[in-house]
């Protein structure tokens, strides 16, 4: 019989991980998908799974927005009446969203085996809700799939050594995948965008958006940035800003939709620099080695500060116009993120230690 396994994803990110992930199970595992509906709107989801190619989920919870406590719990009572049902051999939970702690804590509490991709990153700030989510997940996991060398040690930090291992970046698979696809048959930019001249922006986190002087300042020195700012507007950016008062559409700022997963990585690629505080978007423009500048005061993904591709910016937002016109560092073809294979050797674990 062949191994069972389940996946567990809910939003945008997630989608991009189990990419490469549903393709390197195909023939060698039953692999069944959850979509806990953490997402919906079509934008952060359907064409994920449209232009990624992943199978439909098998079941869709579709519990929705809330508050942090109330979607948790939703998902968790959901996820327990499938996991039970299911029984899989391994539940895979990816990354540090709320549907990534409330699998994982469902998986444990039936006593099902539980694996942790991207295991092992670190923010250090108990102000972000992902930290919690990866600290929690990452203790209740059997098996821990960590991206990079730094995740291995904050887990061996932890005491998790004997449960970790490096398999490389599952992100970088799919971002490499869809690269090359890109440079085979390119794409159009967004309409008017001139290529190297203009930025690819994104801006969603509760630091960032929820007091409305922090979100008013981060938009004024978006605004008078030198080159055209296109701002792809989450919804939970256009909610707050619209709460606010902050319109967004000033100065150098033009308010796109969010981008398409191929889409986005067209405009990385052609743009004059990144400015974000996502998490994927910052390794994306690594991995393009394109300049980024992220407006946090630290990020889980060092190797992208240390290797100078990635520089951050956090309370002073007026260093925001020098640091998105410094010189490109020299590229030394470092690759702290593995070398696209990560999604197979994922599989591979699970197989070995089902
Ligand atoms: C979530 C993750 C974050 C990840 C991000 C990627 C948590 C705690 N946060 O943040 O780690 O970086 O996804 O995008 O899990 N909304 C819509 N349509 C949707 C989904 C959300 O309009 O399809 C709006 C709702 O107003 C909602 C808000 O966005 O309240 C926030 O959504 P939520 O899923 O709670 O968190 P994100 O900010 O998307």
């Amino acid at each position: 019989m062949p191994m069972r396994i389940l996946s567990v994803v809910g939003a945008r990110p997630q989608f991009v991980k189990l990419a490469p992930i549903a393709r390197a199970m195909s023939g060698r595992a039953e692999h069944l998908i959850v979509h806990t509906g953490q997402h919906y709107d079509a934008l952060l989801s359907d064409v994920f799974f449209r232009d990624l190619g992943i199978p439909t989920p098998d079941y869709n919870l579709a519990v929705g927005s809330g508050s942090h406590g109330h979607q948790t719990a939703a998902m968790l009572s959901g996820l327990e009446d499938v996991l039970d049902s299911v029984r899989p051999d391994w539940v895979l939970v990816y990354g540090d969203t709320n549907s990534t702690l409330a699998a994982g804590l469902a998986a444990v509490k039936l006593h099902l085996p539980l694996a942790h991709l991207e295991a092992g990153l670190r923010s250090f700030n108990r102000r972000m809700p992902e930290e919690h989510n990866r600290v929690l997940t990452d203790h209740a996991a059997d098996l821990l799939l960590a991206p990079t060398e730094v995740a291995m040690k904050h887990l061996a930090d932890e005491g998790l050594a004997e449960r970790s291992l490096l398999v490389g970046d599952v992100m970088t698979d799919v971002l490499y995948t869809v690269r090359d696809e890109l440079l085979a048959r390119p794409r159009p930019l967004p309409a008017g965008a001139v290529p190297g001249e203009f930025y690819v922006c994104t801006i969603h986190r509760p630091d960032n958006t929820d007091d409305p002087q922090r979100l008013a300042s981060i938009v004024a020195s978006l605004a008078s940035l030198p080159k055209p700012v296109l701002l792809l507007a989450h919804p939970r950016l256009r909610e707050l800003a619209a709460r606010h008062g902050v319109a967004l559409d000033q100065g150098a700022i033009r308010v796109l939709e969010p981008l398409a997963y191929p889409e986005l990585v067209n405009a990385v690629l052609h743009s004059a620099g990144v400015v974000t505080d996502s998490g994927g978007l910052q390794k994306e423009a690594f991995l393009l080695r394109t300049l980024c500048t992220t407006i946090r005061p630290e990020t889980e993904w060092t190797e992208t500060v240390d290797l100078g591709w990635n520089q951050l910016v956090g309370q002073d937002l007026g260093t925001l116009a020098a640091a998105v016109r410094r010189p490109r560092p020299a590229d030394d073809g470092a690759a702290p993120y593995g070398d696209g294979q990560a999604a197979g050797r994922v599989v591979a674990a699970l197989l070995e230690r089902g």
